[in-house]
């Protein structure tokens, strides 16, 4: 890794690192595997997931190749209901009273299931039917939240939508878990079992 971050050219994102400020605490180089592990994996699973949903519905699709937003709304929504990122682990700063009238004492380490809160029947409207319109709004956390929310987003967006859109372009056939539109959407979406096949 250290070999390539020395010739990385200064166009990559890895040739950056010699431009922004570092301390002792900082270990640019080290970032790199969790990028490689992002991009090449959470962000693969993500693509693939949206074009095994997309492929089954012409009006989507349609509207997702002639628009670079409703791409990201498509992706972001695919996020939602199977999000890459199941459970975010924290530790609670301060007494927490429930509505309920539960108490959890500060430093409690706490997990938080994105695949519930992002099904939550009583918080959404559609919890389980794929609405790219309504994509990405708040409470969902699949690229985190607070402090430690994802730094990569912005990268993963635009990756992905114009991954999507080449995708989409040379697309012939995608062979997937079936998922109807008149139906509530299954919790878990297998991409071992997404299959496809482009010009
Ligand atoms: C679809 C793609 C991606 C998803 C779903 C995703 C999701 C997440 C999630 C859920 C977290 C934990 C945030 C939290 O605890 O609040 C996280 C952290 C992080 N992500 Fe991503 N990520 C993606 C792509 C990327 C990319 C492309 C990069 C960089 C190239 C990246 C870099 C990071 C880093 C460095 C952290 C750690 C942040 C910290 O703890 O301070 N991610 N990501």
């Amino acid at each position: 890794m250290g070999e390539h971050v020395r010739h990385a050219g200064r166009d990559s994102l890895a040739g950056w690192f010699t431009d922004t400020p570092s301390t002792g605490w900082t270990d640019p180089t080290g970032q790199l595997t969790h990028w490689l592990f992002a991009l090449g994996d959470t962000l693969a699973i993500n693509t693939l997931r949206t074009l095994a949903v997309v492929a089954q519905r012409p009006a989507d699709r349609s509207r997702a190749l002639a628009d670079d937003r409703y791409r990201t709304a498509c992706l972001l929504e695919t996020m939602r209901l199977w999000p890459t990122t199941t459970l975010l682990a924290r530790e609670t700063r301060r007494e927490i009273r429930w509505p309920g009238g539960g108490l959890v004492p500060a430093g409690t380490q706490v997990l938080i299931a994105s695949t519930y809160q992002h099904r939550d029947p009583d918080g959404l409207e559609h919890p389980d039917t794929f609405a790219p319109d309504a994509a990405g709004s708040p409470p969902f956390v699949h690229f985190g939240g607070g402090r430690q929310i994802c730094p990569g987003i912005s990268l993963a967006e635009l990756t992905g939508t114009a991954i999507l859109r080449v995708a989409l372009e040379h697309t012939l056939a995608v062979t997937a878990p079936r998922l109807p539109e008149d139906e509530p959407l299954p919790h878990m979406l297998d991409f071992f079992g997404i299959r496809v096949a482009v010009a």
